[in-house]
Formats: structure tokens, sequence, C-alpha cells
């Protein structure tokens, strides 16, 4: 999305979060890029790593910005050419007011962003949505993989309090209707269960479960389960933003794997931990094509490496003592 030799302007909602951060990394070891990181705290310890990262004395900086505060997300947008839509609430556990501390922020505060963006005159909005806003059809015919025409039912979401759903498909239907009305150039990526190893300081909701996985305190849920490395996530997000041709939604999810196989495989790398070993059977999560992304060239790593790098993550940073 920019002339060559051109320097471009990308703002980071959210960027002190497990995905933003490796996106802040990212774009930051592109030296074209200057990054604006919105975060609800500048001060707080939680976003010192991004201080930290290379590159960041000359071209990050960081701007206190709440997804409800309209003024504040569009002074952070204001003079960008792209704007990556990452801050969203990812709960573990559930809330006793979804109205407000789920689907306010993520739906309310995706439709602040686009107008922010529309009004700086962006030139893409990546924004990031989920499987989530897939997967949760009861009309998809059983044993289809899910591309990316199926959307989450959000009727059948209500019926189920299942809010986290719920938000991120009306987060993403509003962002398509946003982007019909107004021209303005949105793409999403819907990735799977986001694992890797951690650039910021505190545990995140996908991380626990992975840390779960080798901590054995909890029973745990043995299903199919859908993965992307962290690190994959973000260079679909750079490659979303920089390919002319995008339209749409992209699904992005590397491995469907058993949870018991994987634990398996992590047991194989790492005999010493403790492991979980209480399994509660549960529905299988449906399968997902990411062909759309890999069409524009994306590709992923295997699933050890992911694994090896997360558990080394954990462990630097004592989650697993
Ligand atoms: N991790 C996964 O498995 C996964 C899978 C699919 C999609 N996603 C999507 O990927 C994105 C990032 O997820 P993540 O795993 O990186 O989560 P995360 O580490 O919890 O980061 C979420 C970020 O959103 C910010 N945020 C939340 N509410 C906000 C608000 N009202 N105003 C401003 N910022 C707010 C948080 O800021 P604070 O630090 O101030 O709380 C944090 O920086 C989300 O859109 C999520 O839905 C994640």
């Amino acid at each position: 999305m920019e002339a060559a030799g051109r320097t471009t302007t990308a703002c980071v909602t959210g960027a002190g979060g497990f995905v933003a951060s490796w996106l802040v990394k990212l774009l930051l070891s592109r030296s074209r890029y200057t990054v604006r990181g919105t975060v609800r705290d500048p001060g707080n310890a939680k976003n010192a790593h991004l201080a930290a990262l290379d590159g960041a004395g000359e071209r990050l900086r960081l701007l206190k910005a709440e997804l409800l505060d309209y003024g504040s997300m569009a002074a952070a947008i204001a003079g960008c050419d792209v704007v990556f839509h990452v801050a969203c609430p990812v709960l573990d556990a559930p809330t006793p007011d979804p109205e407000a501390e789920i689907l306010a922020p993520a739906v309310t505060g995706s439709i602040n962003v686009l107008k922010a963006c529309s009004e700086a005159k962006v030139k893409r909005v990546v924004v990031v949505s989920s499987v989530s806003a897939v997967m949760v059809n009861p009309n998809w015919p059983r044993g289809k993989v899910m591309d990316e025409d199926c959307w989450t039912d959000v009727d059948y979401c209500r019926t189920t309090q299942n809010w986290y759903c719920l938000a991120k498909t009306l987060a993403e239907r509003e962002a398509f209707a946003y982007a019909k009305t107004s021209g303005l150039d949105v793409v999403t990526v819907c990735p799977s269960l986001v694992i890797g190893p951690l650039l910021q300081p505190t545990v995140n909701a996908s991380t626990a479960i992975i840390v779960d996985y080798l901590k054995g305190e909890r029973e745990v849920e043995n299903k199919t389960r859908n993965f992307v490395d962290v690190r994959d996530v973000v260079d679909a997000l750079v490659l979303v933003c920089e390919t002319p041709e995008v339209s749409g939604r992209y699904i992005c999810s590397s491995y469907s794997w058993k949870v018991s196989d994987v634990i398996g495989l992590l047991k194989s790398m790492y005999p010493t931990y403790k492991f979980a070993n209480k399994f509660v059977q549960v529905s299988d999560e449906p399968s997902y094509s990411s062909q759309k992304l890999e069409m524009l060239g994306w590709k992923i790593k295997p699933l050890e490496e992911t694994l090896r790098d997360s558990v080394e993550s954990y462990k630097a940073a004592g989650f697993l003592d």
C-alpha cells in the first residue's frame, strides 16, 4: 500500500497485547514503517516491552487511547497511512456484564476506529477478526471445511450466550457494512487460537490455554482444535496490508490437532513437566481452509517450532514455576 521509497505510518490499536506486540516488532523491523501504537495506559509496566523493541526509539510512538473514546482513537489515527485494528477484550473468564465488557468495546469500538480512519483518509484498514466469527454456524454442512463464506450465526450466539463470538461477528460484519457505505478499504483476518512465544510480560487468554496443558493443574477439554503461530498471524496481517489486490476476509489457521496429541508432542519434547492428564471429551472444532491467504504467499511454521519457542518463552518469564 505504499509507493517504493516512501515511508508508511501505521497505527496498531492495543499495541501492548500478545498479537499486537509481535505486529509492532515486525513493522519496526522494516525500516520504512513508523508506528503509532495505542495503549490504554502508556505508563503501565505491562507495556514497557514495546519501548525496548529494535527501532522503537526512532520509529515507535505510544498514544493513550480507549476504544470507546472516539477522540482518543481519532487523535492516534490522524496522519496514518494504514491502520491495524487489533484491540479487543479477550477475557479468560465469563463476565457478568458482557455488553460493557465485550460487546461495546468490540463493536462500538471498531466503528469508532473505522470512522476515525475515514476521517484521516487512511488507505487501508486491516481488522483482526477471529474464526469465532466463522465457526458458530449450525447450518454449515457437517464435515465441510469452513472457508470465508461461512459466518457465525449471531442469533444462535445470543441464544447460547456466546458473547465473544457474537462480538467478533458483529464487529466484522459492521466493518464490511461501514466499508461499503463509506468506501473505506477494509480487509479482515480471522485467526484460530493464537499461540507462540510472548513479548509482553503477562499471560494473555490464549497463552493461558497452553500453560494449562503444561502445568496439568486443571482438567482440559479434549477436542480437535485449530492453532496458528502468532508470528505467522502478524506476517498475514502485513501481507494483506501490503498486497494491493486483497479483498474481504482471510482465514488464518495452520493446524487442526487433537488437544491430547498436542500434549503428547509437548511431552515428547519436554518430558519433565507435569502435563494435563484429566480430559473431558467435547465436540471437535470444525476445520478451516486458509487457502485464500496461502494464495497470497502466506507461509507457516512447523507446530514443533511454535511449541518449542512457546515453552522456552514461558520458562524465561517464570510462567511454569
Ligand atoms: N489470541 C487468540 O487466540 C486470538 C484468536 C483469534 C483472534 N484474536 C484477536 O486478536 C486480537 C488480539 O488478541 P490478543 O490475543 O493479542 O489479546 P490481548 O493480548 O488480550 O490484547 C488485547 C488488547 O486489546 C486492548 N483492549 C481491550 N479492550 C480495550 C479497550 N476498551 N480500549 C482500548 N484497548 C483495549 C488491550 O489493552 P489493555 O492492555 O489496556 O487491556 C490489549 O492491548 C483481538 O482482536 C482478538 O479478538 C485473538
